[in-house]
């Protein structure tokens, strides 16, 4: 066995440098317009080689095989398939959800919402109840798997309209407890009604005229249903308001992800139907306003 500092090498075969090929995919990347093309270009090579970013360092040759593999990943990414499709997971706070065509994937932003969603569950937690948290839109199932891994006491409720994300929902809230449903969020759940704690919702916000504007990542390959949400990207957050007005108990919390230029005109949705108190909006670390949350009135 080799020590843990030296390289690994695969023997047998005629070997390519890694260093080398690592610089060349990330400026192929950069090239193509890639926001993160090292970061990319390492992750691409760690999922050939079945092992972490980190462990890229005792790696210093590979296989004729591998260097193929990795070229023709590359070349896809650099077409721009989201990176996570072509490694088939995407990371969310503390779990991994299993990705690929005809789901969302899950974006580091909306870890905030989720986050949010978890401090509201173990809020009720503590008061000694049961939290009933309902997460609609759900895709991947990343909020509601979230949800149901850190506040392992909340009884967590999912619903999916599109027929390929259900199918992917399916298969990350398996064995988790999730109760998921296949359906249009707007009729779901009525036997809930009332009784909820907590509703929380990365809806589809962008405005059907900002198109050309979206990075192709994700125009070409996140579901249609998963971006557009209207002339004005609000469409769906007012059917979300409705229906977390319908699902919560009086005193219960609604959370919905935005647009960064919709912190106002989003909460404002909330606002004008006064049916809600504590309407406020939330900002990321770097000042972009990201989610609204309001408390439906007792
Ligand atoms: C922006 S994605 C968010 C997915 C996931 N919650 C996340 O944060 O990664 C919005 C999701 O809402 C689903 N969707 C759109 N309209 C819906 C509706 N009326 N009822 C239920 N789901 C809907 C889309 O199919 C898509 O999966």
């Amino acid at each position: 066995m080799s020590e843990p500092s030296e390289p690994v090498r695969h023997a047998g075969e005629s070997a390519y440098l890694v260093t080398g090929r690592r610089r060349g995919a990330a400026e192929r990347l950069r090239r193509a317009g890639v926001d993160s093309p090292e970061f990319d270009a390492d992750e691409l090579l760690a999922h050939v080689l079945g092992t972490s970013r980190a462990g890229l360092v005792l790696v210093e040759e590979v296989t004729p095989a591998q260097a193929e593999a990795y070229d023709a990943l590359v070349a896809r990414r650099a077409d721009r398939e989201p990176l996570q499709h072509l490694t088939g997971t995407a990371a969310f706070r503390y779990v991994e959800l299993a990705v690929g065509p005809g789901v969302f994937v899950p974006r580091p932003e909306t870890e905030l919402l989720a986050g949010w969603a978890v401090e509201q569950a173990q809020a009720v937690v503590d008061t000694g109840r049961v939290p009933v948290v309902v997460d609609l839109c759900t895709g991947s199932g990343a909020i509601a798997l979230s949800v149901a891994t850190e506040v392992p006491a909340a009884e967590v409720h999912a619903v999916e309209l599109g027929e390929p994300a259900h199918a992917w929902a399916a298969r990350n809230l398996a064995g988790s407890g999730v109760d998921l449903r296949h359906g249009d969020m707007a009729a779901a759940f009525p036997d809930l009604d009332g009784t909820v704690d907590v509703v929380v919702c990365n809806p589809p916000y962008i405005p059907l005229e900002a198109y050309e504007s979206v990075a192709p990542e994700a125009r070409d390959h996140d579901p249609e249903l998963a971006l557009f949400s209207g002339q004005d990207g609000l469409v769906a957050v007012r059917v979300v308001e409705r229906v977390a007005a319908r699902l919560l108990r009086p005193g219960g919390v609604a959370g919905a992800e935005h647009a960064d230029v919709q912190g106002e005109s989003a909460p404002a949705v909330f606002a004008g139907t006064g049916r809600w108190s504590d309407v406020r909006d939330h900002r990321d670390l770097a000042g972009r306003s990201r989610f609204l949350t309001a408390r439906l009135a007792r």
